[in-house]
């Protein structure tokens, strides 16, 4: 028996809220499919050109799966086959989409034992795989699904946030962006005075997803903290973010630790034409990338 899972591509951060905000979107989605195995251990079959690790203590689903294990003593072993179509370092989460997909799947497989902040717990160790660091950020929503807010790490405390309908234009200009680099450039301190405008930005945005309200959500689409640090290492970030707004976006700013770009809008139309913009900026620029427009 075996269960297959398409799992998520995920907004981290949502522009102000640093590790703590994040939301799924319907595609891309990597193709994950676990069974059980009478090998012991974690097997790992990648049907895709990313050259990922195969030895599962190095590769983000084989950890997550190995602490799945250790709670599920009466199984020997698990075999995954991933068929990713997330771009590892494109900042729309393909790392979380990884460990937090198999994990979901292997549950499938065991009955449901677990519950979904158990099912992070064990993802979280892939993300300590792929940058050292285990945020919830990307792995929260892509098993919780929508907006989702991590209160706190340790002890986890996850919540999901209701929001109104919600398009998304994302753009990846074809470069990486490791996120462990992502972070290490980030200063320690924060001026007191940011950190009010960014508390202020995070409430804000928390009741504009709850209250349904767009004005709101798109006032408070802002980052004075991580995004003047990190919008350098991204091509014509500047340029892409106002021609979004001229066309209509409500706000947006860095997917995660980046390089992507995404904006948020409020029909299917506005978002079809913020593509259209950055497509026209990056195309002047030279610059190569891909785009996605979906929903949350
Ligand atoms: N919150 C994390 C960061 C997300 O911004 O470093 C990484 O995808």
């Amino acid at each position: 028996k075996s269960v297959k899972v398409n799992s998520s591509a995920t907004v981290a951060n949502i522009v102000c809220g640093f590790d703590i905000l994040g939301f799924a979107l319907n595609c891309p989605c990597d193709e994950l499919t676990v069974e059980v195995s009478e090998e012991p251990g974690v097997q790992i079959i990648n049907e895709d050109d990313f050259d990922l690790p195969t030895e599962a203590e190095k590769n983000v689903s084989g950890a997550a799966l190995l602490a799945l294990l250790e709670e599920a003593t009466d199984i020997k072993g698990l075999k995954l086959t991933s068929k990713k179509n997330i771009m590892p370092g494109s900042g729309i989460g393909s790392s979380a989409a990884s460990a937090a997909g198999v994990v979901v799947a292997a549950n499938h497989l065991l009955g449901n034992r677990f519950t979904k902040q158990d099912l992070v717990r064990f993802a979280m160790n892939g993300e300590k795989v792929a940058c050292g660091v285990k945020h919830a950020d990307n792995i929260a929503p892509c098993i919780y699904g929508g907006v989702t807010l991590i209160r706190s790490v340790f002890p986890l405390d996850i919540i999901s946030i209701d929001a109104p309908p919600l398009h998304v234009t994302v753009v990846h200009p074809q470069i990486e962006v490791r996120t462990s680099d992502a972070r290490q450039i980030l200063k320690q301190q924060v001026l007191l005075k940011d950190a009010i405008k960014q508390w202020g930005n995070i409430a804000g945005l928390v009741a504009g997803f709850i209250n349904h309200d767009y004005d709101l959500i798109g006032r408070s689409l802002e980052d004075v903290i991580i995004e003047p640090v990190r919008s350098i290492l991204i091509p014509g970030f500047d340029e892409i973010k106002k021609a979004s707004k001229e066309a209509g976006a409500l706000g947006g700013g860095i997917s995660g630790s980046g390089p992507s770009i995404f904006m948020l809008s409020k029909d299917a139309a506005t978002a079809f034409a913020v593509e259209a913009a950055m497509k026209s900026i990056y195309d002047k620029m030279g610059v190569a990338y891909h785009t996605h427009v979906t929903t949350i």
